[in-house]
């Protein structure tokens, strides 16, 4: 026992029989995960459950897990289930488990320091750049998801082109506007990274696409130099490898062409698509993005480390350093002792704490190794065609885009209904199908026109889900519609 009162246990032997207890509520509930509802909304009762005032007094650790198992478990997001198909989800593994109890364990801050954490993540940061074909020297810093290592890529860009007084004068001083462009299919990330980084939205130029959904390098060259005859200074072309609504990759050699020819900074957001490279049948559809200045994807999405795992890898590390670094002499480094391991991660993005994300991407990478991921993209890509298929072959169905990887939008269209009312019947449709506990797709819009789309990143999902769906969808709008 120790001598002054802490937080530790009194009595070790207890709180081991409490934490086996726990891990084996988790292993159950995933376990068991596909034979429960995809979805069950919090109830009344949960919600009312976490009202109660601030705790001044604790509560056993039993009696918590019990409330965890009963409030908070069955009412997850429904991602680790089979037919959970909304927006871009990973599905995580019940091996994530094991990381995080040694995370937990050290409760290790990454900002930097001298400790063996760290090896952790500059191993990972070596595997990323094996992943992407990116220089030796390249560098790159594990974040909570895409959106956070887009704004640090952004950054690096911006501070770039501006130079570095921007970062002690701010943009106000500085003449002429910076503009970027994506396409008008990027994820709204991207626009709020130029928000933030206080360039402003429109500064972000919307490339229209083609009719597979990827950019149009004619206009994209036609606004550049627009732009540039404006007295305008475009700094950075962001291409995207898997759009969130189809799943389209831009033609990234050919940006990468572009950015080099007009001295632009050439970013990728491969958020889950960028996973591809470790198929080997499919790789070849992001060629390009190994001359990026900088990649931001997750490993939290189509690779299935359990949330949240996001990377930005760059070409150049110091672009990223001299974007963030800042050492105050309580920050200073050392040559030995524990202020070693120079430079520190802090100093390449805006986080000084920084947990240990990197254990579990370690140990996700490690365990089940590339190939047995990358098989499991390849056959969602496989299911989204199956379900392209599905959707084609039924005359009440209509495919509303091309399926060139992973994601299938599509909607019920039995014929003598307007376009609001069929936006109308699809978005209940999707509901119900929540509601009800049997699929989550989500919903977007594809030329204006409400989809039921159904984005495939899960590990789980088996050919008979996407057949079940298929049927949920045709009785659901059959019953929306009988009698007119
Ligand atoms: C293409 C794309 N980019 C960026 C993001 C944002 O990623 P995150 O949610 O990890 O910040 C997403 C999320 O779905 C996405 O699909």
């Amino acid at each position: 026992m120790a001598d002054h009162p802490t937080l530790d246990p009194e009595n070790w032997a207890d709180l081991r029989q409490n934490a086996h207890e726990a891990l084996d509520l988790a292993l159950d509930h995933m376990a068991g995960r596909s034979g429960a509802p995809v979805w069950q909304g919090p109830t009344r009762r949960v919600r009312a459950a976490f009202t109660d005032a601030l705790p001044g007094e604790g509560t056993e650790i039993r009696a918590i897990a019990d409330r965890i198992a009963s409030d908070i478990l069955p009412h997850d997001v429904g991602n680790t289930h089979p037919a959970f198909f909304g927006w871009v989800h990973g599905s995580g593994t019940p091996a994530g488990l094991v990381p995080e109890m040694f995370g937990a364990a050290m409760n290790a801050n990454l900002g930097g320091r001298d400790h063996a954490a760290n090896l952790v993540e500059h191993q990972v940061i070596g595997w990323c750049r094996e992943m992407f074909g990116f220089p030796g020297d390249a560098g790159g810093l594990i974040v909570s998801g895409t959106s956070v290592a887009t704004l640090i890529a952004l950054k690096a860009a911006r501070d770039k082109a501006a130079g570095l007084h921007l970062r002690d004068t701010g943009l106000k001083r500085h003449d002429g506007e910076f503009v970027g462009y994506a396409s008008i299919e990027a994820h709204s990330c991207i626009a709020r990274a130029f928000d933030i980084l206080g360039l402003g939205r429109d500064a972000l130029r919307a490339i229209p696409v083609d009719a597979n959904f990827r950019m149009d390098t004619k206009i994209l060259r036609a606004m550049i130099e627009a732009d540039r005859a404006a007295s305008r200074h475009p700094f950075a072309v962001i291409g995207s490898a898997g759009t969130v609504n189809v799943g389209a990759i831009d033609p990234l050699a050919e940006l990468a062409d572009i950015a080099q020819e007009n001295d632009l900074w050439f970013h990728v957001d491969g958020a889950f698509g960028a996973s591809v490279v470790l198929n080997a049948a499919l790789g070849p559809l992001v060629r390009g993005i190994e001359r990026a200045d900088s990649l931001a994807f997750d490993f939290h999405k189509w690779m299935h480390v359990n949330y949240d795992a996001g990377f930005v890898l760059m070409r150049d590390a110091e672009d990223q350093r001299r974007a963030f670094a800042e050492r105050p002499d309580y920050l200073l480094g050392a040559e030995r002792g524990l202020a070693a391991g120079n430079p520190w991660f802090c100093e390449y993005g805006p986080e000084l704490s920084r947990g240990f994300r990197a254990l579990k991407v370690w140990f996700h990478l490690l365990h089940f190794g590339t190939h047995r991921i990358g098989a499991m993209i390849g056959r969602n890509c496989e299911q989204a065609r199956l379900l392209r298929d599905r959707v084609v072959a039924h005359p009440q169905l209509a495919l509303l885009a091309p399926v060139g990887l992973n994601i299938t939008c599509f909607r019920f269209d039995p014929g003598r209904t307007s376009d609001a009312d069929l936006d109308a019947l699809n978005a209940e449709i999707v509901i119900q199908l929540q509601e009800r506990g049997l699929a989550a797709p989500s919903t977007t819009r594809i030329d204006g026109r409400l989809a039921i789309r159904v984005n495939l990143t899960n590990h789980r999902t088996r050919d008979r889900d996407l057949e079940d769906l298929v049927e949920n969808v045709l009785s659901i709008g059959g019953e929306l519609t009988a009698g007119g």
